[in-house]
């Protein structure tokens, strides 16, 4: 009926890091663009909330010192960072479910178990210094590296079990967030490389060490403000001044002629971009979501068959990001730092996660892969508490009563489909890597998910958005 039909130079979809980044670009290089959001809100896999009173960031939030463009920009947009809070002793529990605190980042295991975790944290650097993060599946070991589960891999390695999943929780619960058995070692090299190596992996005062004031949304959030946002609920007076259209979700990509192919595109070929709100001409696209969403798409005419066949090997893990705030950081008080590490506990993560200037205390857990799974086939309140219980283990049985508690499921969001980000199945990376980030005729591809450096975090979706609008400005001038 009432559709709206705008042109602009460019049409992104979806309005995450990565959708924003390449908008702002483009609009500093003078093109006309516009952003179309399947959801109410910017952000995507980045989101903050106020729940039972309590501020929570429900998706990405944390900042490593080599995220530098990311840094950079948080800069740009005048927004602030501050430090996780790290005073204090960590904790691990072992296999046995002993519980010890330690400093340092070595685990408090046996000193064989730490020979071990030593060997494989080198012959990981080593790998993602040899691999880089750019090309994995141009090296020179990418098959055989590919067609290896990192459980294998890591047991080919060491034959010392606690060693082996200790190293194993890095890649598998804490960052793919899939059981080392799915993805192969190669995956789990690049995961390294993308953070420049297995050693940074491994340190969370590198990984995990500062967070924006206001939550890291407010970057996307910021960004959106100074292009332009409409919500769909007033008439527009002007569609120039606005760049990012909300509930918006985009069903249909037009980008060729009749009778076109993917090789004899014609590159004045205007696109058509149909969303539920509104339809948008443009001369390129740039698909900004994670590769398991781009399937929800119908491209006219379809894709390319190395392009439907890839998109089948790439998805998202799923992890629970738990949330439990208590009237105190009663941690603190008894010298922990709220950081603890057990490879076999329910919560293989937990850390103290307290807001900027905030007097309440936060805990921040994470169940992931199949232990999710397991839980999430119980009811909620059972559910929490044996989630409790776990944090409870780290860090006492003050953990098992917050004023404020709650679970990210980003595995229920429709726009998104799990956590954090997508890896390929056994041996995808080697197979369809090299052409992931291919354009097909004006398409391009951008999001985190196809980052080397930065891959999976908001800095990696951001490089690539920022990637996407250099390459149609160049291709453009020509
Ligand atoms: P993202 O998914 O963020 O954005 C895509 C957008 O496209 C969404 O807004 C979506 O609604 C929209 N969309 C999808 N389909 C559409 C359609 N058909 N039409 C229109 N719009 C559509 N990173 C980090 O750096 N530090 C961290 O601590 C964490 N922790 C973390 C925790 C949790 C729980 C999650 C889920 C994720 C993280 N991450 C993270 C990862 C980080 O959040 C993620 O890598 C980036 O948000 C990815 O940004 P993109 O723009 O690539 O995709």
């Amino acid at each position: 009926g009432s559709q709206q039909a705008i042109e602009r130079d460019v049409v992104i979809v979806g309005a995450g890091p990565a959708g924003l980044m390449a908008a702002r670009r483009l609009r500093e290089a003078g093109k006309s663009v516009a952003v179309l959001e399947a959801r109410d809100r910017v952000g995507g896999r980045t989101w903050s909330n106020v729940i039972d009173g309590a501020f929570l960031e429900l998706g990405g939030q944390w900042i490593s010192p080599d995220q530098t463009v990311l840094l950079s920009l948080v800069d740009e947009l005048g927004l602030e960072t501050f430090d996780r809070y790290r005073e204090g002793e960590s904790v691990y529990i072992a296999p046995d479910g002993t519980r010890h605190t330690y400093s340092g980042h070595m685990f408090p295991a046996s000193e064989e178990t730490q020979r071990e975790m030593d060997k494989l944290i080198a012959l990981l650097n080593k790998l993602a210094a040899e691999v880089g993060a750019a090309e994995p599946w141009a090296a020179e070991k990418a098959r055989e590296l590919d067609t290896v589960s990192f459980h294998a891999w890591l047991r080919q390695n060491s034959s010392d079990e606690e060693a082996c999943n200790n190293i194993g929780i890095y890649v598998a619960g804490g960052m793919l967030t899939k059981p080392a058995h799915s993805f192969s070692a190669l995956q789990a090299v690049l995961m390294a490389a993308s953070a420049g190596s297995f050693s940074n992996l491994v340190d969370e005062d590198f990984i995990l060490d500062k967070r924006v004031v206001g939550g890291m949304q407010s970057v996307s959030v910021t960004m959106a403000e100074q292009l332009g946002v409409d919500d769909g609920t007033q008439v527009l007076e002007s569609d120039t001044d606005t760049v990012v259209f909300l509930n918006s979700p985009v069903r249909t990509i037009q980008w060729a002629g009749q009778g076109e192919t993917y090789e004899e595109h014609d590159p004045d070929f205007t696109v058509r971009v149909f969303s539920d709100r509104l339809t948008v001409k443009a001369k390129d696209v740039v698909v900004a979501v994670p590769p398991n969403l781009y399937s929800r798409i119908s491209f006219e005419p379809p894709l390319p068959r190395f392009q439907h066949q890839m998109h089948q090997h790439q998805s998202l893990g799923i992890v629970i990001k738990v949330h439990a705030v208590y009237e105190t950081p009663f941690w603190r008080e008894k010298g922990l730092s709220g950081t603890g590490f057990g490879a076999y506990e329910l919560s293989q993560e937990v850390y103290d996660n307290t807001n900027h200037g905030d007097e309440r205390g936060t805990l921040v857990g994470f169940v992931s892969d199949e232990k999710a799974d397991e839980v999430f086939r119980l009811p909620a309140e059972e559910r929490k508490r044996l989630i409790l219980k776990s944090l409870a283990h780290y860090l006492g049985d003050e953990a098992l009563e917050p004023v404020v508690y709650y679970e990210s499921d980003f595995g229920s969001e429709e726009w998104t489909r799990g956590a954090y980000a997508a890896s390929y199945d056994l041996g995808g990376l080697s197979r369809y890597g090299a052409i992931q980030s291919e354009p097909v005729g004006p398409i391009r591809w951008a999001c985190s998910d196809l980052a080397a450096e930065g891959y999976q975090h908001v800095d990696g979706a951001l490089r690539q958005g920022e990637l996407a609008a250099s390459q149609i400005v160049d291709a453009r001038k020509a």
